[in-house]
């Protein structure tokens, strides 16, 4: 597919979109041996590109972002309604895209990357990634309650207008914390799937309604060091690991 060289230059890492226009209209750049100075140009992925003589990598550079993602987001390419999206945040030249999701009120680490064949294996139940939520909840439960999510329950839901039933797998279920005034409990849940609202639907399913939901660790990448609405690329290390399946435990304890 044909695409704007500034474009094609930014996504090989030469520089941001803004800046690699310069380098064009600054008589920089060659496509196939032609100086080319019109920003408007198109270029096919076959077509051979040098800056200042040095070919460009025209395959995207693999990038991995770990964002806090704040509340009132929603983790979707565009919104129809015109909300803030995940994408607008992570203001990158390369085009990343979510992990799976997280509702639009839901805060936490989420992964965006523009690697397809990572983002497939991490969303793919068997290989069983942690996903540590922490969740206010209505209520405090029981251990007779919590025992159930430990087993696995079946959740009967009804998501505009229609039916739905699944199992939820056995997560590992415990209580943080417990406000008895305010009969409100912190309810901390692991879980390896990631179906439509599945924290919610667990904890309501056992007649807890959740009032604020966290994921507070993706696989070994906890919140540390970052606060709602902030950003940082992955380390070499931790991309190793998200790929061979590794998971380091470590909470970074918001609650
Ligand atoms: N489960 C939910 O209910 N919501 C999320 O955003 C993530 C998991």
């Amino acid at each position: 597919m044909a695409e704007r060289l500034q474009k094609v230059m930014a996504q090989a890492g030469v520089a941001s979109r803004r800046a690699s226009e310069k380098m064009i209209t600054e008589g920089q750049v060659t496509v196939n041996g032609q100086v080319i100075r019109e920003l408007g140009t198109k270029v096919e992925p076959t077509d051979h590109i040098e800056v200042n003589g040095t070919p460009i990598d025209s395959k995207e550079k693999l990038v991995y972002f770990l964002l806090d993602k704040p509340r009132g987001v929603v983790t979707t390419n565009s919104d129809d309604k015109g909300r803030q999206t995940v994408m607008d945040i992570v203001d990158e030249p390369e085009r990343v895209y979510p992990v799976g999701r997280l509702d639009y009120d839901t805060t936490g680490a989420l992964l965006l990357t523009n690697d397809g064949d990572l983002a497939n294996k991490l969303m793919h139940p068997k290989y069983r990634i942690d996903k540590v939520y922490v969740a206010k909840v209505k209520g405090i439960p029981t251990n007779e309650e919590l025992e159930k999510l430990r087993h696995g329950v079946t959740v009967k839901t009804v998501q505009n207008g229609r039916h739905y039933t699944f199992n939820a797998a056995p997560a590992h279920a415990e209580i943080l914390s417990t406000d008895k005034k305010k009969h409100t409990a912190i309810v901390k849940l692991t879980i390896h799937e990631g179906k439509y609202h599945q924290v919610k639907e667990m904890l309501k399913s056992v007649g807890h309604e959740v009032i604020k939901l966290t994921r507070e660790r993706y696989g070994m990448l906890d919140l540390t060091g970052l606060t709602p609405g902030e950003y940082r690329p992955l380390r070499h290390e931790e991309v190793q690991a998200l790929k061979s399946g590794r998971q380091f435990r470590k909470s970074a304890g918001r609650w």
